[in-house]
Formats: C-alpha cells, sequence, structure tokens
C-alpha cells in the first residue's frame, strides 16, 4: 500500500482554515509534512470551482501525494437558508474530487459526518447502519459521500470532532461550553443528544495514520464511547477544575434549536474497524476532554 501521508510529499488541505483544518496543519507540520492550505482565506472559492479542469489548476501544482477535503459549511441555518451553497460545497466538489483522483492516480480523505442518526437511544452506528439525514447539510454530506466513493483511492471518514476554531463569529460547540462555564449563568446541557466526539488533534493524527496507510472507502473516526452532551460537559468541566454547577440537565427542544431546524440527536459512531486498522484503541471521553484542556490553555483561555 502507497504510505501517502508519510511519504516525502506535499497534503493539499482544503478547508485548512476550519476546526479540523487548523489540526490538520499542526500535525503535519508537527510530522515534518509540506502542506499546503487551501480556502477562501488563501482566494479560493472550492463551492465555485465549475470544472474538473479547475480544480486541477488549483491541485495540480502542488503535485500532492495526499488531498484532504475538510472544508464544509458547518453552520447549518446557513445549509438549511441557501442550500445550494451546501450542494455545490459539500456534493459538487467530492464528486470533481473523485474525478480528479481518478485521473490523476492521487489518493485523498472526504471528511464527513455522524449528523445522519436520530433516537432515543444511545446506539454506536457502524458503517453499514442505515441513516436519515435530517436537513439540508446532513443531506448534501451525505451525497458528498456517494460521490466520493466513486473514486477508488478515496478515504471518505465519519466523524464528530470537538475543539477550538478561534472564529468569534462561529464558536464552537467546544467554544461555547467553555463561555458557558466560565460565564457562570445557567445554561442548558442535553441529556439526550448522543455523540462519541474527539478531539480535533486527535482526529487529524488517526485521519493521517489511516491515509498514510493506504486506507480506503468509508471509515468511522471518532471517540471510543458515546456521552450525551451533558456528559461530555462534566467531562470537559473536570479536566478544566471548573464548576459545572451552572449547566442545566434537560432533554433537547423538539424540534431543536429556536429556528425550529431539524437535527440528529444520537450520534454514536461504532469505531471498531478504524481501531483494528489503526492498532489501538481511540480515545475515549476523559481523554477527548483532557486533550481539549490542553488546547485551551495552550491558548491561554484557561489558567495553565
Ligand atoms: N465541527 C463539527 O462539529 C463537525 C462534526 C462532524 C463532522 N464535521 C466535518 O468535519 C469537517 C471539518 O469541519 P470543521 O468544523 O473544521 O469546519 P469549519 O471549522 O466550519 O471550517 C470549514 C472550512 O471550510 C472552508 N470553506 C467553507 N466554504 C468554503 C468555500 N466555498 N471555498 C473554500 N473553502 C471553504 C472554510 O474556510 P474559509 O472560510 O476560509 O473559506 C474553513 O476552512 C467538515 O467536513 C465537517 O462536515 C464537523
Amino acid at each position: 500500500m502507497q504510505d501517502a501521508a508519510n511519504a516525502a510529499g506535499t497534503v493539499v488541505v482544503l478547508g485548512a482554515s476550519g476546526l479540523l483544518g487548523q489540526a490538520l496543519m499542526h500535525e503535519l507540520a508537527r510530522r515534518g509534512q509540506k502542506a499546503v492550505a487551501l480556502s477562501r482565506r488563501q482566494g479560493v472559492d472550492l463551492a465555485a470551482l465549475p470544472s474538473v479542469s479547475a480544480l486541477a489548476e488549483e491541485l495540480d501544482p502542488h503535485a500532492p501525494s495526499l488531498v484532504v477535503n475538510a472544508a464544509a459549511i458547518t453552520d447549518l441555518a446557513h445549509c438549511e437558508e441557501r442550500p445550494q451553497d451546501a450542494w455545490l460545497l459539500h456534493a459538487r466538489l467530492p464528486g470533481l474530487l473523485a474525478h480528479w483522483s481518478r485521473c490523476s492516480g492521487v489518493p485523498w480523505v472526504q471528511v464527513s459526518t455522524d449528523h445522519y442518526f436520530s433516537g432515543s437511544a444511545n446506539v454506536l452506528h457502524d458503517e453499514n447502519a442505515p441513516v436519515a439525514p435530517p436537513n439540508e447539510y446532513a443531506r448534501s454530506k451525505f451525497a458528498g459521500e456517494a460521490l466520493a466513493l466513486t473514486s477508488p483511492l478515496a478515504l471518505v471518514l465519519r466523524t464528530n470532532i470537538v475543539g477550538r476554531r478561534g472564529w468569534p463569529a462561529l464558536p464552537s460547540f467546544a467554544e461555547w461550553v467553555l463561555a458557558a462555564l466560565q460565564g457562570g449563568k445557567p445554561f442548558p446541557g442535553y441529556t439526550d443528544a448522543w455523540a462519541s466526539s474527539l478531539e480535533a488533534g486527535q482526529c487529524a493524527a488517526a485521519l493521517l495514520d489511516l491515509a498514510g496507510a493506504g486506507h480506503r472507502g468509508l471509515l468511522n473516526v471518532a471517540a471510543s464511547e458515546s456521552v450525551s452532551k451533558a456528559d461530555f460537559i462534566t467531562a470537559l468541566a473536570q479536566a478544566l477544575c471548573l464548576d459545572d454547577g451552572p449547566m442545566k440537565r434537560q432533554h433537547r427542544p423538539t424540534p431543536a434549536g429556536a429556528n425550529g431546524l431539524a437535527r440528529a440527536n444520537a450520534l454514536g459512531l461504532d469505531v471498531s474497524r478504524a481501531q483494528n486498522l489503526l492498532g489501538r484503541p481511540l480515545p475515549n471521553t476523559a481523554a477527548v476532554a483532557q486533550a481539549l484542556a490542553a488546547v485551551f490553555k495552550e491558548h491561554h483561555h484557561v489558567p495553565a
């Protein structure tokens, strides 16, 4: 198998300025791997590329050994209000990447989501579990998976990430939790919304290891257990030595959110296959919370 991410060569990261993209750039630098960032901040609107040749013009000059697509519109309300934006980025771009990969022979990773599953129980879904995408974000991401998988060199990762995005206009879930814990005012912690969230740096490392070992196809990469939002907040509070007293444990309103947007709630992923392929366990909730706390300390959001 080709050792793509560890071979000498360049990794192009699409969406490098985002939560996962920043973690990927950091992990690639840590590994001494050459990396190129592409997103609108570098002047490239990936949703506006009209053809495979237009995509090739962006990628080919870097002669990549691997491309990772972490570009997305993660603002669910934006996807619902402007579905054309979501479908161009989440579905058409992976379709173009699949075609480009078939022509160039370059392996690539499509980062997908776990936003496909709902129910009244905390279930770990394997790669064959039936999906029920509840909104335009999820529908367009699922279409992107199918298009990506037309490429034999695609690794499609379903995941859930927590971390520091560093964009004041779009705080991540973890940044919102930290602000709420520090604010000391009552805030909700849902007991019936579950996920197996991995810290973004942990996800980046697993992604590069799996791609580097030449794995292909659809794979879950997440924490080894799924917990409720409320339990995750408690774990993070403990890791940060903060009081989770202001959190009020409660059921999530249905439909969730002030704008009535339908959201998936039982997002747990079964990561048995990924753990077997990696040859190591993926982190549990306590390890994810510790890693997240370390990131917040490193960026001086909390005292070291
Ligand atoms: N965050 C989560 O909770 C979560 C959970 C499960 C799965 N995921 C998946 O994980 C991946 C990474 O998510 P994330 O949270 O890191 O996303 P994010 O922080 O919202 O970042 C999205 C990235 O996409 C880029 N982007 C958006 N529109 C673009 C466009 N038209 N052209 C070029 N670049 C564009 C953004 O950069 P510019 O603004 O500079 O263009 C940014 O770098 C996505 O596939 C997402 O679906 C995320």
